[in-house]
């Protein structure tokens, strides 16, 4: 299983000053050297986290793969084909959610998308279209043209319950096999952390999971004690 990292919240973090740290660059080349396959950003409309300059570095810099989260919003598709990362992630956008709250309405916008996904693979970008497990926007995604999804994970992590987390499980395993067969590249993602994703990782057919926030939450804890120690011995 390949495992791509978000580091939008390293950016999140050095917006709050606006100041120059922590570098999201720096953040990606360590994950890099810990083992990630890919290296994921979103460019929201309002830059809440990652900025342009971030991606022209990112791109430049990395030797994995750049996979930029998007809208199909005509300023950031112009950007995307300017900058040109290896895999284009085509995500819905609202300006009031705290994080990509659903998967991409394929069903009802399926010309729009469709337009956009043949803009970004003219550019030699592989593009992903973000979608909830349902077999309708798997059916809608592949008539796009395109060649890889990436599940919304969102429901079976956010479950209440052991029932409920069991059906959105099964959910997730009937998408992965129903898009396998219809033949596109399956991954997943969204709300997966240290104690949930095993049993999505278990999932046949599944190629790459992405994650982001639980890994950043846990980079604070299992760094602070490192950075106390080295401060603590600076002010001897
Ligand atoms: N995949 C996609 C398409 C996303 O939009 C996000 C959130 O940016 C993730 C994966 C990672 O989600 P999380 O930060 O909850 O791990």
């Amino acid at each position: 299983m390949k495992l791509g990292v978000n580091v939008d919240h390293i950016a999140t973090l050095r917006n709050l000053r606006q100041g120059i740290e922590p570098e999201p660059v720096f953040a990606a080349l360590i994950c890099e050297g810990a083992g990630a396959d890919s290296i994921v950003v979103h460019l929201r409309e309002d830059r809440r986290h990652i900025r342009e300059r971030d991606l022209y570095l990112l791109k430049e810099v990395i030797k994995t793969k750049l996979n930029l989260e998007m809208s199909i919003n005509d300023e950031i598709v112009d950007i995307a084909c300017k900058i040109r990362p290896h895999q284009a992630t085509l995500v819905p956008e609202r300006r009031q959610e705290i994080t990509t709250e659903g998967g991409l309405d394929v069903v009802t916008n399926s010309k729009k998308i469709g337009s956009v996904v043949k803009r970004l693979e003219k550019n030699g970008i592989v593009v992903s279209l973000f979608i909830d497990p349902d077999k309708k926007q798997i059916a809608a995604a592949k008539k796009t043209g395109v060649k890889m999804i990436e599940l919304h994970t969102g429901r079976y992590a956010e479950a209440k319950n052991n029932k409920d987390q069991d059906k959105y499980l099964q959910e997730l395993v009937t998408a992965t096999r129903y898009a396998r067969r219809e033949g596109l590249i399956v991954n997943a993602g969204h709300g997966l952390n240290y104690y949930n994703v095993s049993r999505v990782a278990k999932i046949k057919g599944i190629e790459e999971l992405n994650i982001g926030y639980s890994i950043i939450c846990r980079a604070v804890l299992v760094g602070l004690r490192q950075a106390v120690e080295e401060m603590k011995r600076l002010i001897q």
